[in-house]
Order: C-alpha cells, then sequence, then structure tokens
C-alpha cells in the first residue's frame, strides 16, 4: 500500500485541481489531501475562499480519487505528517518545485507539472470581470 499526500486550498474546483488529484492518487494506491484552513490561509497565504473548509473538505471527500481530507493549518506540520500517515510519496504542482526537496529523507518527493491557464484566482476575476476572454 503506497500512501500519497498533497496539500491545497481547492477553492472553487476546477480541471486543475482534478488534474493536479487524480494524478497524485496515480501515484500510489490511497490519496490525503491535506486541506488549509480558512484560518490558515488568511493569515498565511491573504486568501479568502469562497468556500469554506466545511465545505471544501466535503466536495474533496466525494472525490473517488480522494482517500482522506486532513486539515493544513501550519508550514511546519508536513514532517509530522508524513510520519504519522506513513506517507510514501509527497506531491503537489510544479510551481512549488524545491520547496519541499527537505521532505527527501523521508519520502519520495514529485513536483506534478501544473494545468495550463486555469486558477481559483482567474476564475474569480473572470466572474468579476464578467467572462474569460
Ligand atoms: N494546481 C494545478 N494546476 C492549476 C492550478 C492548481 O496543478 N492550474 C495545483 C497546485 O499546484 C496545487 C493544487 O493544485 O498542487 C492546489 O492548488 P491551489 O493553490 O488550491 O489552486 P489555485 O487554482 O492555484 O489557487 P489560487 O489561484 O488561489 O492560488
Amino acid at each position: 500500500m503506497r500512501t500519497v499526500l498533497t496539500y491545497g486550498t481547492f477553492d472553487l474546483l476546477h480541471i486543475g485541481h482534478i488534474n493536479l488529484l487524480r494524478r497524485a492518487r496515480d501515484l500510489g494506491d490511497r490519496l490525503i489531501v491535506a486541506l488549509s484552513t480558512d484560518e490558515f490561509n488568511l493569515a498565511e497565504k491573504n486568501k479568502v475562499c469562497v468556500n469554506t473548509y466545511a465545505d471544501r473538505k466535503v466536495i474533496l471527500e466525494s472525490l473517488r480519487f480522494v482517500d482522506l481530507v486532513i486539515p493544513e493549518e501550519n508550514w511546519e506540520q508536513k514532517v509530522t505528517d508524513v510520519v504519522t500517515h506513513e506517507v510514501d510519496v509527497f506531491t503537489i504542482g510544479d510551481d512549488w518545485k524545491g520547496h519541499f526537496d527537505f521532505l527527501k529523507d523521508k519520502c519520495e518527493v514529485v513536483y506534478l507539472p501544473r494545468t495550463a491557464n486555469i486558477s481559483t484566482t482567474e476564475i474569480k476575476q473572470n466572474i468579476a470581470t464578467g467572462g474569460r476572454g
């Protein structure tokens, strides 16, 4: 049993998130998503989510390639999460390339290609400006 772990906010779930989660699950047999809490997003990423943590969690849990959702509450919890959940592979989009190489002595670290031309930020901007063009 290979356990895979990834982190993120996953607000306004979009095709980039789905591609990332599917590829993450394909790296093993079980996928854990550490989902950024509303407090962590606001304090550390300056992000205000449209969907609450509780709703984002339910949405992720309804995907067939997500097995467990846990809270991401700080930047320091990754080593503990990897050890506690017996993680074999840590993965995240390649916009974070190199940032989490310090986990390599605990598990495999894989940076997955990011899907082009879509993000939660872009969706919010498109809604605000009334379209995609
Ligand atoms: N991701 C991806 N392709 C995209 C957007 C996101 O592969 N087009 C990945 C990120 O690299 C990360 C995960 O999805 O591993 C969660 O990213 P998140 O920050 O929640 O999504 P974004 O759409 O990038 O959100 P924002 O615009 O608020 O930064």
